[in-house]
């Protein structure tokens, strides 16, 4: 395949574009710089230079609180510049893959979230990442949303690798006791991504590791057990006391009712993906 990659230095993006070069991909991995998926001209000259069969759109402003504060930005980036993408895909004939978030749930429900629940998002990222969805099916009907959540990976922007650096440092560390999702690596995202991209069969999709959902408390913990830390500190905290400026969902559990459907194996659980993760950032 041809594929596109946008927002290819962002932690997924960078997992795509290595999963599509090792399997021998046509890959045009296109950053901020190379492609400002905001900047239409560069967006159609992308298309046109490039002629890919698939993009992959993992490009996105993804400061959940920086979002909350300006909206407009917000949603340039993660709606319309998202539409525009659809787009060009249907005049170029080629598949559209994006990502999009468990933040577009409200948390209230109990138990997972899976595509017959109504999204309801409560911060201006869930909202500007819903109408990023709706914006590019309504753009090309070769639209694959892909709704995840949690991700922790090698590369990038990291949450998992900042804390096992701290706890390394003997830091005490804070973890939420009652925030609920569902873990997933970057680098089995990244295989589902593609296939996804070669199955061609539109709609949204919920892709995340399997197991049970976990509290943010818990997975912190068994990240830093399987990275070898299990003697630090941590200081329990609710989601509530942090303050911050963009509401979470409590709960934002995914499960999927097509992957199994249509022939797609689940991703492995997540406590195997954390250890093969902390081989990785130990190397
Ligand atoms: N991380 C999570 O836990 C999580 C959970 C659910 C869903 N998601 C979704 O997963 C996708 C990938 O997220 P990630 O974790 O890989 O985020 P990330 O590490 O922040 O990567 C996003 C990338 O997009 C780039 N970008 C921002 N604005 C852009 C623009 N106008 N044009 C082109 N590129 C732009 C960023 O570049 P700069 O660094 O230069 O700004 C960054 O490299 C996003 O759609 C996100 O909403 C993430």
């Amino acid at each position: 395949m041809k594929v596109l990659v946008a927002g290819a230095r962002g932690m997924v993006g960078r997992a795509v574009a290595a999963h599509c070069l090792a399997q021998n991909d046509e890959v045009f991995a296109h950053d901020r710089q190379s492609l400002d998926i905001t900047n239409h001209e560069s967006v159609r000259a992308a298309f046109e230079r490039e002629r890919p069969d698939a993009v992959i759109n993992c490009a996105a402003w993804t400061d959940v609180d920086g979002c909350q504060s300006d909206p407009e930005r917000a949603r340039a980036v993660n709606s319309h510049a998202v539409e525009n993408l659809a787009l060009n895909c249907r005049r170029a004939g080629a598949i559209f893959v994006t990502i999009s978030t468990d933040y577009v749930f409200d948390g209230k429900k109990e138990g997972f979230y899976t595509q017959r629940d109504d999204p309801n998002p409560e911060s201006v990222y869930g909202a500007a990442k819903l109408e990023g969805e709706r914006r590019a099916q309504a753009a090309s009907a070769r639209t694959v949303v892909v709704r995840t959540g949690w991700i922790f990976g090698a590369d990038g922007r990291n949450f998992l690798s900042t804390v096992i650096e701290r706890a390394r440092r003997g830091e005490r560390l804070k973890a939420i006791s009652d925030a609920y999702g569902t873990p997933t690596y970057a680098d089995d995202l990244a295989v589902r991504l593609r296939q996804l991209a070669q199955l061609d069969l539109p709609g949204i999709y919920h892709v995340v590791n399997s197991g049970s959902g976990v509290s943010f408390e818990e997975f912190t913990r068994a990240a830093l057990v399987a990275a070898g830390l299990e003697g630090a500190e941590i200081e329990s905290v609710r989601m509530d006391t942090l303050q911050r400026p963009a509401p979470r969902p409590r709960n934002s559990r995914l499960r999927c009712l097509l992957s199994e459907a249509v022939g797609l194996a689940a991703l492995p659980d997540w406590e195997s993906a954390l250890s093969v993760f902390a081989r990785q950032i130990s190397r």
